[in-house]
């Protein structure tokens, strides 16, 4: 065996190589300190990180009982946003690059509930990186110590992927007997309320098309940086595009 193959299975064995520096957290949220210095502790412009998901239904993608990921957003704490931030980690190999770091089980989660509506799950994951993973300013290459190439990529799917799994949307309205029904319709406060509780009472942006529910975003203040920071709940900065009340949840199996 060639030294670099044995040197390449001992990097595999520790595990990963490359970590972001440690952040002592001491509590400054971004969004909510005046400090406009972007460092690797510290979100900024973009400070307010956003979980969205889809509801999709025409045509229908992922599980009946489940809404969809759509990925991580760094907002400017005001509803405006930079994107594409470095065209040099733009890459076409998301997948590739998710499996040599040994996350086939990430790619496998990915697979079912990270779908494009419209295209493959590879080419929405390479948009979502490259328009809005490559604006987090904490998880530069910079911020990491022995930084191994594209590790901040699995970072951020990994980060995503979690921060969904903890914002669980069909349950959070089931739970509040909101279920997709295409006889009934719903009052914009009463889905308000029922996530709000699954994000420390916060309110989060309601996305409708033509009246019917489709998209959630949960906005987020993070101590720290994007990975092991600490995130906050905090209320949306974008106004809904839903109307207050004849809001219809439609079945996924409708559409088939
Ligand atoms: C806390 O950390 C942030 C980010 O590194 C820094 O801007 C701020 O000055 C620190 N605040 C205190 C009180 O140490
Ligand atoms: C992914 O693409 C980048 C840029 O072309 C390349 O440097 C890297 O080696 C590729 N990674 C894998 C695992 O194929």
């Amino acid at each position: 065996m060639a030294i670099s193959q044995m040197l390449t299975i001992a990097a595999i064995a520790t595990g990963a190589v490359a970590q972001l520096k440690t952040c002592s957290n001491n509590g400054t949220f971004s969004c909510q300190s005046s400090s406009k210095s972007p460092t690797c502790c510290f979100n900024y412009p973009g400070g307010a990180l956003l979980q969205t998901q889809f509801w999709d239904t025409d045509p229908a993608t992922g599980p009946d009982d489940s809404w969809t990921i759509h990925g991580l957003w760094p907002d400017n704490c005001d509803g405006t946003y930079q994107s594409s931030c470095d065209s040099s980690r733009q890459y076409t190999n998301i997948t590739e690059i998710l499996k040599s770091q040994d996350r086939s089980d990430l790619v496998t989660y990915m697979d079912k509930y990270w779908v494009s509506n419209s295209g493959s799950s590879e080419s929405f994951w390479e948009h979502e990186w490259g328009k809005h993973g490559t604006c987090i300013n904490t998880i530069k290459p910079s911020c990491y110590s022995d930084y191994s190439p594209q590790e901040e990529v699995g970072d951020f799917f990994q980060k995503v992927v979690d921060l969904f799994k903890t914002l669980d949307t069909y349950k959070a309205l089931e739970s509040a007997g909101i279920t997709p029904d295409e006889s009934k319709t719903y009052e914009l406060s009463d889905i308000q309320s029922a996530l709000a509780k699954i994000h420390g009472n916060a309110t989060p942006y309601l996305g409708c098309d033509s009246d019917s529910l489709s998209e959630v975003w949960y906005f987020f203040n993070v101590a720290g940086n994007a990975i092991d920071g600490q995130y906050k709940a905090t209320d949306t900065l974008s106004k809904t595009s839903c109307p207050s009340s004849g809001i219809k949840y439609l079945p996924k199996s409708s559409s088939n």
